[in-house]
């Protein structure tokens, strides 16, 4: 397993920033390269205040939309309208302040009437973009850490974690809420990207850190454990709260 590149700041407001920062060199250097970048968001109130930053007039204008591609690493089984959909905070944050006619997004279906039948859907929408697209991989994945240890929606001791050969199954909702049935990316999709960013602050994160980053804890316990992108780059960015029960050695200040 790689070792991840800790990024600590000393608050949130900081961390998003960076993260922000880190977004648009990787879409830049991604366009660069191979003329799109391929996008991977993720929910909860970390990636939420990145969101915001990078709709801001100053960075906004930095990365050229038009040839991103963005997704969404894991959903809740909820129509867009609900205030719980990760596609929807991403949307009213984000994505709203790209001209529709321009904006190249790709939302899970929820509208299908399971979340077996969206993950299914939604795997076949990314297998057809990447069979014609000149990566064949995800450039970024942006990621949460829940409390208990998850990222996007896999969540401790849940089937998900075992999916070998699915890049998209619906799962079950873990213990924190809210309590809807999930559509995630698995760890063949999240490891197989070229570079993973999992965003992280407050207190409540500082233990599961220190027990995936320190005490060595697998990923059933803790899923966000199994993050090892084999042909590509692991960083988390935390702000000093997170950051409070790791070593100093193992982190890079920003
Ligand atoms: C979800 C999220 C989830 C989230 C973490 C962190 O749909 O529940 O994608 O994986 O990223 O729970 O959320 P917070 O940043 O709000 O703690």
């Amino acid at each position: 397993m790689q070792i991840p590149t800790i990024f600590v700041c000393p608050d949130v407001t900081t961390l998003s920033h960076q993260a922000a920062e880190r977004f648009i060199a990787s879409g830049k250097s991604a366009i660069a390269a191979r003329g799109q970048f391929s996008v991977a968001l993720a929910g909860g109130s970390t990636p939420e205040t990145m969101y915001a930053d990078l709709a801001s007039p100053e960075m906004l204008p930095q990365l050229d939309w038009t040839k991103s591609f963005i997704f969404m690493s894991d959903e809740r089984h909820v129509l867009p309208s609900d205030p719980r959909s990760n596609y929807g905070m991403a949307l009213r944050t984000l994505l709203c302040r790209l001209s529709p006619d321009k904006r190249h997004v790709f939302p899970v279906p929820t509208q299908h009437p399971t979340a077996a039948d969206a993950a299914a859907a939604y795997e076949r929408k990314l297998t057809d973009f990447f069979s014609t697209s000149p990566g064949t991989h995800f450039d970024l994945i942006l990621l949460g850490l829940g409390s208990d240890g998850h990222t996007a929606s896999l969540f401790p001791h849940s089937a998900a974690l075992n999916e070998k050969s699915r890049l998209v199954t619906d799962s079950p909702p873990g213990t924190l809420p809210p309590s809807v049935q999930r559509i995630t990316f698995t760890y063949p999709l999240i490891n197989a990207a070229r570079e993973v960013l999992v965003l992280a602050a407050g207190e409540a994160k500082a233990a599961p850190l220190r027990r995936i980053l320190v005490d060595g804890v697998g990923r059933e316990e803790c899923p966000a454990a199994g993050l090892d992108p084999r042909d590509g780059t692991l960083s988390y960015f935390i702000d000093a709260a997170a950051a409070a029960m790791l070593p100093s050695a193992m982190l890079t200040k920003l």
